[in-house]
């Protein structure tokens, strides 16, 4: 601390936040509204509430630690999954890009959009279940191999399900390939039954999906994609999540 900090001070009382493993601040009081000097009875309070203080701000610097290990081992969790296609290379991150600025765009707060960018992260997990030849087939798919692929939601909610950090995004993975008029959905959700965080999903996993090569068929420009969103919207895609994904493609498109 600069000595400047102290000038003019009457009286002060400097306690540090020491912690278990480390000092993590220091409390400083000074000049009492009373005016009168500290006794010793403030400063056998200011070392008690000090030491919750600092176990409460610990802990807290801790979690956070754990909470980016555990984004981390996802990341390279997903990244290892990626690496056994063709094709999926970098679509769970822009994916997850979309879905952030959809968030932004709908107003959401900053816990929210965390747990949809975790739920963005793991939304395709459930593919590691999926034979990589069906993945990576270039042809037209079979039904059978289809219904391979329409399992994976609930493969990935149930590689999850033994986690507990990550039990509230489970319905956003389980979910994200409803449509919103319940017309080809996997559990037959409409509207805003189905959550949130999966109706933001689903457009933003499309538009990657329709903006990415495939074996089987190429890209579309961003132009077209967003085109055949729009047409779509009420009845694939949330209407509301739509026009939140226009407004942020246009902001991108004016910054670029
Ligand atoms: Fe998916």
């Amino acid at each position: 601390m600069h000595s400047d900090a102290l000038h003019g001070l009457k009286s002060a009382l400097l306690c540090p936040l020491v912690g278990k493993k480390k000092t993590v601040g220091l409390v400083v009081l000074a000049d009492k509204f009373s005016g009168d000097e500290f006794y010793s009875y403030d400063v056998k309070l200011l070392r008690i509430i000090s030491k919750h203080a600092a176990m409460a701000i610990e802990n807290a610097l801790l979690y956070e630690e754990i909470e980016d290990l555990l984004l981390g081992t996802i990341k390279s969790f997903v990244k290892a999954l990626e690496t056994t296609t063709d094709w999926t290379a970098g679509h769970t991150e822009r994916v997850t890009i979309y879905a952030e600025g959809i968030a932004n765009e709908m107003g959401l707060d900053e816990k929210q959009i965390a747990r949809l960018r975790i739920c963005s992260l793991l939304h395709d997990i459930g593919k590691i279940a999926v034979p990589r030849e069906i993945l990576n087939k270039k042809g037209r798919l079979e039904h059978d191999e289809w219904i391979e692929i329409r399992k994976h939601p609930l493969v990935g909610v149930a590689i999850l399900s033994g986690l507990k950090p990550f039990s509230d995004i489970l319905d956003g993975i389980k979910y994200h390939h409803e449509y919103w008029d319940g017309t080809k959905g996997l559990f037959g959700l409409t509207g805003e039954n189905i959550p949130l965080m999966a109706r933001i999903l689903a457009v933003a996993d499309a538009f990657d999906a329709m903006t990415s090569d495939r074996p089987y068929r190429s890209r579309k420009s961003r132009e077209e994609t967003l085109k055949e969103i729009t047409e779509f919207s009420g009845k694939q895609f949330d209407p509301v999540v739509v026009h939140a994904f226009q407004r942020w493609l246009n902001l991108q498109n004016q910054v670029s």
